[in-house]
């Protein structure tokens, strides 16, 4: 397992080490697009179908999973077609010795079950529906202002706003799937399942204006972006994940005035899946930390050097089933310098999904260079997202964490509170409603203006077989579109307050 949280070069020389035909054919072919995976990456019965996968590369449709799609157009939004050659790149020999190196290595050691969790009784569940069987959050927004939160629709393309208590007070239609709401604006991602469909749009609510307008068109799935002013002219910028699928990108939008924008594309590598700003200090010009997930795993540093040019260092490479979701920069130590949080879970390119034992959320220490050292690794299987926050009140910074892809053994890990106990220890805390979804979105913020900070989980019932889960404490009608977890730290004295 050793050679998972290494780089790339360390996996190729571990792969080197073994000096089978298989091992030779694996260097040489299985790295051109991402890390060389070691076999204990996946287990065993998932190879084959990955296999069968990566085999469109090299000419092999073993699993005729291609050919078992007629259309021309639907194979191009939901394979790399551009890249798979018309005749076969290795013989038949060669592409059955690497299928053997992978399909008789015995795969991944069975996953223990994760660390039991304590009782979680910081929050005051409530569940939250939508008008849907079925409901998929893209969206989760706690209303700066303590009166309530937003919730995107993805099916019905609608923003709900609730009230502090959980209750709909109006909904409105908006012009795209909402994934990220910054201020005035709207991240649309176009479509939420992975297509190489250029759909994806940011929508802004101009001042004066009476609703949201597209400001940008034809994204490539976006699914974050950060504002600022990259180009230090005076007005903010946009930087945007385009995580596409197999065609995607970076996109950087130079506001040229109110609602005109011109893309720079700074990478066209696709699986961007979260930006951060970084102030380094030695200049105004931000600098950005990019996690990229897909084929490339691993975080990118984009240094700014101005005129909207950016020279791009590689500070972290994952092999390519690692599954980054999510990256937050937050001082977790108490040491007054921020530590890096990442979040890896995604497990939606494979069936099953399969256990990993490399899910979970990692603190690195950002030392200069800067270069990222391994502090802790918290597991947590389908990890999805992170929030980290002063949560209890006690001074530190604890972290919530969703999984979109629960551990089936332990299902109410589906939501995990790591209380900070200082000098990086967390406690994990569990209750029986983290089972209640598979969570894909979390806001973080002060629901109610009472002085401590809640959370709102969002569903994504997008798999068939979620939709038929039973659980004890669910509505047996119908499905939550969200959790509201009401903190009760506060909860003494705002009572007070009310008398
Ligand atoms: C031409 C590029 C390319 C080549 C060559 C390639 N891959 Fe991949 N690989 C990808 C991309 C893109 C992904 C991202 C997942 C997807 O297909 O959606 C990926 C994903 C993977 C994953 C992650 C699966 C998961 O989600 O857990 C593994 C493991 C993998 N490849 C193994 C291999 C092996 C083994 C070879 C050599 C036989 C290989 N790849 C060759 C492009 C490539």
């Amino acid at each position: 397992m050793a050679a998972l949280t290494v780089g790339f070069f360390a996996t190729i020389e571990a792969v080197s080490e073994d000096q089978t035909d298989g091992a030779q054919l694996v260097r040489q072919h299985c790295g051109s697009c991402h890390a060389v995976p070691m076999p204990d990456v996946l287990p065993n019965d998932t190879w084959p179908y990955l296999l069968d996968l990566m085999g469109l590369y090299f000419g092999y449709d073993d699993g005729r999973l291609l050919a078992s799609i007629p259309g021309e157009n639907v194979r191009r939004q939901l394979f790399d077609v551009d890249r798979y050659p018309d005749q076969p790149l290795l013989t038949r020999d060669e592409w059955v010795s690497i299928r053997d190196y992978y399909e008789s290595s015995g795969g991944s050691d069975p996953v223990s079950p994760p660390p039991d969790g304590k009782p979680l009784t910081l929050f005051e569940p409530s569940m939250v529906f939508f008008d849907d069987p079925a409901p998929v959050t893209s969206l989760v927004q706690i209303d700066p202002s303590g009166t309530g939160f937003f919730l995107a629709d993805a099916r019905g393309q609608t923003l709900h706003t609730f009230d502090t208590r959980g209750q709909l007070v109006s909904s409105k239609s908006v012009p795209g799937i909402p994934v990220q709401m910054n201020m005035n604006q709207l991240i649309l991602i176009g479509s939420l399942p992975p297509s190489n469909a250029a759909l994806g749009a940011i929508a802004e609510w101009l001042p004066g204006e009476h609703d949201w307008q597209l400001v940008t068109k034809k994204m490539h799935r976006p699914v974050h972006a950060v504002n600022a002013d990259f180009d230090l002219d005076g007005d903010e910028d946009i930087l945007a994940c385009e995580f596409g699928h197999y065609v995607g990108r970076i996109g950087l939008y130079e506001r040229k005035n109110k609602t005109d924008f011109e893309l720079h594309v700074i990478s066209t590598e696709p699986g961007a899946v979260a930006a951060r700003l970084l102030d380094r200090g030695d200049d105004k010009l931000p600098d950005v930390l990019v996690l990229n997930a897909q084929a490339r795993e691993g975080i990118v540093l984009l240094r700014n050097r101005g005129n909207l040019q950016f020279d791009r260092e590689v500070l972290l490479v994952k092999h390519p089933g690692f599954g980054y979701t999510d990256m937050h920069m937050m001082d977790l130590d108490g040491d007054g310098t921020d530590e890096l949080l990442t979040v890896n879970g995604d497990n939606g390119d494979l069936p099953g999904p399969p256990l990993k034992a490399y899910h979970g959320l990692r603190i690195y220490k950002m030392l200069p260079g800067p270069m990222l050292e391994e502090q802790l690794f918290l597991p947590l299987q389908g990890a999805f997202r992170a929030a980290p926050g002063d949560f209890d009140g006690d001074g530190d910074i604890d972290i919530a964490a969703i999984s979109f892809f629960p551990d089936p053994r332990s299902p109410e890990q589906g939501f995990v509170y790591f209380e900070n106990k200082g000098d990086l220890n967390f406690s994990r805390k569990i209750f029986a409603e983290g089972s209640l979804a598979p969570w894909m979105t979390m806001g973080a913020g002060d629901v109610d203006n009472d002085g401590d900070l809640d959370l709102v989980l969002g569903s994504g019932f997008v798999r068939p077989q979620q939709t038929n889960r039973s659980s004890a404490s669910a509505d047996s009608r119908r499905l939550p579109a969200a959790l509201l977890l009401r903190n009760k730290t506060m909860q003494h004295s705002s009572l007070q307050q009310e008398d």
